[in-house]
């Protein structure tokens, strides 16, 4: 038992940053585009906002998925989106799922990642 534990445990870490990746593109990208800003800021200045304000992984990862568990205008380090596209609807995800998500939006220089294409 405590090794299938282990294993578990390894596997999760190994690929913990790839399901981060498709956890985001799955359920943030609908709204929020990596590089242009539509229905709502694109992730590039989100994640240049939050880095901004919370230059260290754990503070970002903690501030982000703790805001979208339940977005709210005080909590808000966006106010000027929240005017521009209304506040973010509150998501049905668990707080460790918003934990990978955001610790892949804090590894990840969206303009890198996209050399060849506008999203
Ligand atoms: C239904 C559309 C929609 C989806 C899906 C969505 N967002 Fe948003 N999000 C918005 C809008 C609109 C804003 C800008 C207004 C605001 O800040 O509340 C926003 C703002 C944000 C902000 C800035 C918060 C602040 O300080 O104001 C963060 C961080 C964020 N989203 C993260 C995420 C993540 C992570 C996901 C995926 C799990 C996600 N969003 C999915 C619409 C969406």
């Amino acid at each position: 038992m405590k090794r299938v534990a282990l294993f578990v445990f390894l596997f999760y870490n190994l690929h913990a940053n790839e399901s981060g990746s498709l956890l985001f593109h799955g359920n943030c990208v609908t709204c929020h585009y990596e590089l242009q800003d539509k229905s709502a800021p694109s992730m590039l200045h989100v994640r240049e906002r939050y880095l901004q304000a919370f230059p260290k992984k754990e503070d970002f990862v903690a501030y982000m998925s703790t805001w979208v568990l339940h977005p709210n205008e005080e909590g808000s380090i966006m106010q000027d989106a929240i005017k521009k596209y209304e506040l973010m609807p509150q998501l049905a995800f668990e707080k460790e799922v918003l934990e990978e998500i955001t610790s892949y939006i804090y590894e990840t220089d969206f303009k890198k990642n996209n050399k060849n294409n506008s999203y």
